[in-house]
């Protein structure tokens, strides 16, 4: 398996230079984790704050790992860039500079006080501590408003740790990150993360086995869903209680006694979470085409997707791969072994991962509008795609963001494509290109809304913008 010893090794190229930093900095890593600087300011107005609150505080202001881009670096990181994006860099103006990082990376103005560094971001004295929203925050169609809780659908975190490692000479993909702008690799990320752990957390030397797992990449789920989840993740293999599961991502942090000690920081965030509410739809709506989508959305889809509006319900329900149809890598790439260890570990031993699932969750619809491209590996750009299978793009490449947007086929705007990326383009060009043959992309399956006519389908996607 050639491939797979290039992933290690990128993998531990990560790791090294995750560890690096630390070290780099540890007068940093102390003072972010002291309770004295942030936690002091925390406690003295924790009395007045409701979970959430302080969930939304910890989320936004708490550094959960170390540094990952110094001040140093950030001026330097256009040095390594190629060619074409050098040639748009004015050395002498930092702004523009600053602009060109948020683009190439696909990061966003925080819509909260963050001392002027992007929400996917926690600012502190020295650099940048990467948050929960590299991932989950991003800006929304139309306004472009930054939002919590919105998936970052412009993302690049591969180009961002290729071009942070080629700044100090590490030569690795990029790829474990994430294959493609917009989507991210986060699974077999976490499942890297774990291997490196025993089961309390402790940091260990020998990875744990977790047999043949496959990179994936996937789009984030957005957050104003979570109130309505029983199950978490796209194939709802996650039950009992959220708290620990949802805290993956902080196994960036090398210390395993301070990852267990954020514990109840966590039950916080995941009251915070849970108190999102969804974007309206912010373009004029067609009130009886919605009232008769509603009607047609009631017989066709609400028995997966469940029902909207003060009595709606949502019925949690995992439909099996064989009737959805959908790519199904993401199922067979996380190996049994990793749930299997993720079950034992300390991240696990209050709920319960299911070692085989055996399909996808059909996620609640509000908001949907926002969250394009659909279904769980963001393969499809439209929901007339989802609905119409001669609509699915096989190659695309998405148009600016976020003003373009579709608002007749509710979606993003994309160029299609004749062809896959050509080798001769710079990586970060053709990790904008999406090619749906590539392992884990595909775009077939959800066959659901292929019998309706042009017309119910236009009543339907009506009716979803009232959601
Ligand atoms: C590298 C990207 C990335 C980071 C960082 C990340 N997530 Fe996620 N998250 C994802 C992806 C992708 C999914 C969807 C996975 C799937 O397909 O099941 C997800 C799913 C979730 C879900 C499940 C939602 C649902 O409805 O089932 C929650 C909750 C969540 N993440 C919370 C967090 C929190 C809290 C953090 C920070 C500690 C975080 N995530 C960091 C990428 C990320
Ligand atoms: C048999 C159950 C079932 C029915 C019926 C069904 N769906 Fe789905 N739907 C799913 C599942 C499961 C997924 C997730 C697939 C995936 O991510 O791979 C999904 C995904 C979607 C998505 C993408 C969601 C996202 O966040 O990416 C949309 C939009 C959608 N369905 C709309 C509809 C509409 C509209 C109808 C009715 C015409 C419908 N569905 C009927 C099960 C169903």
């Amino acid at each position: 398996m050639p491939e797979l010893k290039v992933l290690q090794r990128a993998f531990l190229a990560i790791f090294l230079l995750l560890i690096l930093i630390t070290f780099a900095f540890p007068t940093e890593r102390a003072a972010s984790s002291n309770a004295q600087g942030f936690g002091a300011l925390r406690v003295a107005s924790a009395a007045e704050m409701t979970p959430a609150e302080r969930g939304f505080h910890n989320l936004t202001k708490r550094p959960y790992g170390p540094v990952l881009l110094t001040p140093q670096m950030l001026e330097k990181l256009w040095t390594v860039w190629d060619p074409a994006w050098k040639a748009k860099v004015d050395p002498n103006n930092p702004q523009q500079i600053r602009q060109l990082i948020f683009e190439r990376y696909g990061l966003s103005e925080a819509p909260y006080p963050n001392d002027g560094v992007p929400m996917q971001f926690v600012a502190t004295e020295r650099g940048w501590v990467i948050n929960c929203m590299i991932c989950h925050g991003g800006r929304l169609p139309g306004s472009g408003k930054s939002m919590v809780g919105m998936p970052n659908t412009e993302l690049d975190l591969g180009t961002l740790y290729q071009d942070a490692q080629k700044l100090f000479g590490i030569n690795a993909s990029g790829d474990d990150q994430g294959l493609t702008r917009g989507r991210t690799n986060a699974f077999v990320f976490s499942l890297k993360l774990l291997q490196r752990r025993n089961e309390d957390l402790s940091p260990r030397s020998t990875p744990v086995d977790m047999g043949n797992y496959k990179n994936h990449d996937l789009d984030a789920i957005p957050w104003w869903h979570l109130k309505k989840k029983k199950l978490l993740y796209s194939d709802g293999a996650v039950s009992g209680d959220f708290v620990r599961p949802i805290m993956q991502f902080t196994l960036i942090e090398p210390s395993g006694e301070k990852i267990r000690s954020w514990e109840s920081e966590f039950s916080d965030v995941l009251e915070y979470l849970r108190s999102i509410e969804p974007p309206k739809y912010p373009w004029p709506i067609d009130a009886r085409l919605a009232a008769e989508g509603k009607k047609v959305f009631e017989q066709t889809c609400a028995q997966c997707h469940g029902t909207y509006g003060p009595d709606g319900k949502y019925p949690n329900r995992v439909v099996p791969l064989e009737i959805v149809g959908t790519n199904s890598l993401r199922l067979t790439g996380l190996t049994r072994e990793f749930r299997r260890y993720f079950n034992r570990s300390w991240l696990g031993a209050k709920s319960r991962a299911e070692e085989e699932p055996k399909g996808y969750i059909a996620p609640p619809l509000d908001g949907i509008w926002a969250s394009a491209p659909y279904f769980h590996n963001g393969s499809v750009p439209t929901v007339y795609g989802v609905l119409t299978e001669s609509a699915r793009p096989k190659y695309f490449r998405r148009i600016g963001a976020p003003k373009e947007y579709d608002t007749r086929d509710l979606g993003i705007k994309v160029e299609i494509l004749s062809g896959p990326a050509t080798p001769d383009m710079p990586p970060e060009a053709r990790r904008r290109i999406i090619d749906t043959t590539l392992p884990g992309l595909g775009n077939q399956g959800h066959p659901f809304g292929f019998p309706l006519s042009e017309k119910e389908k236009r009543q339907v996607i009506e009716y979803l913008k009232t959601l």
